[in-house]
């Protein structure tokens, strides 16, 4: 029995159902998310172990291996054809080509699953996923429910990360024009108590926590590891509700009527899909997706604490990291034919990648060795603490990489935390950035940047991309 089973039994079914982790039916024996490759651009679609049972993640590895892969579609399970792909420019452009959003890594967001791997869907700024033409959606005053299981340590205070329903022309269509889920620490419209991150109901030019357009004290910050997130709507009648996906039932954090605040009674829902960005593809947020679904009518708590039976029963926990251990010493050395004798190392603040020998001098030695640490925005992933600097940091700016303090600062955590995946190339790892996903760690010229696959600057060239972005984690030269 799936999650959708269980909403079809109360009466409301799904007529949304998207997850890169599991089947949400009993009988779903589908794709449940396609990949993409930047070696030739050839697809692939990632489907169950068994029918009604979890995803199988190996064709995935073995497809990826040695190049770069993208989440280029997340299924609809519903059978209405519900697929969220590429979110397209709105009110605001992503970054991508033609102003779309950019696509999640495929590989950034790894767990297990009933003990199998999985990845999530990650989200940093400029990610988005999006579906302008469904089916079954509910449109106006109509009645739904949704539900999602998000990283509730991934998130930030850009708007919005959202999934949920929205507009069907990706601009802002004024007040009740979208009703989806939002998690994050964003406090310009709605929030709760502590410093966040909230669940809240996006409802268009409004992020809210409760009746009031601003504080509600009885929605509080929560941020499990795997985190429930439920919003529902009805005529003059919404909730918020939340949970600790691994274990224990949901809590009930609003339930009562529309916002005292006018244009959201009755609402004006258009029945688009969004995932990782607000109504009018405002681009800002962060955070990881690994399912969700969206019903026809206003479903029971009754209903949802069955669902979130099934979501604890399902065995969510994180997957062990790749790379080196934190506290481990380690130098870095590029792949790339050129260059296998080089190191990524600083000199003062300028950071490039450097020929290391042991006749190097115990300077250049330690120059090129760091620290690995948790990383400073998310544990998680990783950080880099220069050897002879300490409290000094890999960290890009303007793309560039750099070896600057710690200033204490949001911004220098996330630009200096990096996720490790498998090498590109194959060799050793590669590391993408926290707060720029789709770009990673990649020498050029014997400088090092952040890249992305095909992007607009020169150190971007496809040409050799794979290799430049792959680092063999060496022994320290200075141990
Ligand atoms: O409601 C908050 C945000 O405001 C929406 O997601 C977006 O469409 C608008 O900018």
């Amino acid at each position: 029995t799936g999650p959708c089973d269980i909403y079809a039994t109360g009466g409301t079914p799904c007529v949304a159902a998207h997850s890169t982790t599991r089947a949400l039916y009993g009988a779903y024996n589908g794709s449940l998310y396609q990949v993409r490759r930047s070696s030739d651009n050839a697809t692939l679609n990632i489907g169950l172990l068994s029918a009604g049972g979890y995803v199988n993640s190996a064709p995935q590895d073995s497809f990826c291996a040695g190049t770069y892969c993208v989440i280029s579609v997340i299924y609809d399970q519903s059978g209405r054809g519900n697929h969220l792909t590429q979110a397209p420019p709105g009110g605001f452009s992503g970054p991508a080509a033609g102003g779309y959003d950019n696509l999640a890594p495929a590989t950034m967001a790894p767990i297990m699953v009933g003990g199998h791997k999985a990845y999530g869907v990650f989200v940093s700024p400029g990610t988005g996923y999006r579906n302008n033409a469904t089916n079954g959606i509910a449109k106006a005053d109509q009645p739904e429910g949704m539900y999602a299981i998000f990283d509730g340590t991934h998130y930030n205070a850009g708007c919005c990360f959202d999934y949920g329903n929205a507009e069907t022309n990706s601009r802002d269509n004024g007040n009740g024009t979208m009703e989806a889920i939002y998690f994050g620490n964003i406090k310009a419209w709605g929030y709760g108590t502590g410093n966040g991150p909230w669940i809240m109901a996006d409802l268009e030019n409004g992020l809210f926590s409760g009746v009031n357009a601003g504080y509600n004290s009885n929605d509080p910050s929560i941020s499990h590891r795997f985190l429930t997130a439920i919003v529902k709507g009805e005529p003059n009648h919404w909730s918020i509700r939340g949970g600790n996906a691994q274990s224990g039932s949901l809590s009930t954090f609003y339930n009562g009527v529309r916002p005292n605040v006018s244009g959201y009674n009755p609402m004006k829902k258009e029945g688009a899909i969004i995932l990782g960005i607000g109504g009018d593809n405002s681009v800002s947020a962060a955070g990881t997706f690994y399912e969700g679904v969206m019903t026809s009518g206003y479903p029971s708590d009754a209903t949802e604490n069955s669902v979130q039976a099934n979501i604890t029963a399902a065995g969510y926990a994180t997957a062990a990291r790749v790379g080196p251990a934190n506290g481990a010493v380690v130098s870095l050395r590029a792949t790339t034919a050129c260059c296998t004798t080089r190191y990524i190392s600083h000199s003062g603040a300028t950071t490039l990648t450097s020929v290391v020998t042991s006749s190097s001098s115990a300077t250049d030695k330690a120059n090129a060795t760091w620290i690995v640490r948790a990383g400073l925005a998310n544990s998680a992933c990783v950080s880099f603490e220069s050897r002879n600097t300490a409290g000094s940091y890999l960290r890009h700016q303007n793309y560039q990489l750099y070896t600057h303090a710690n200033d204490g600062s949001l911004l220098f955590a996330n630009d200096a935390t990096f996720c490790p995946t498998a090498g590109v190339n194959g060799q050793g790892i590669s590391l993408q950035s926290y707060n720029f996903s789709n770009r990673d760690i990649r020498h050029y010229n014997n400088s090092v940047y952040i890249a992305s696959y095909g992007g607009s600057n020169t150190f971007d060239a496809t040409g050799l991309w794979g290799d430049d972005s792959s680092w063999v984690v060496a022994s320290p030269w200075t141990p």
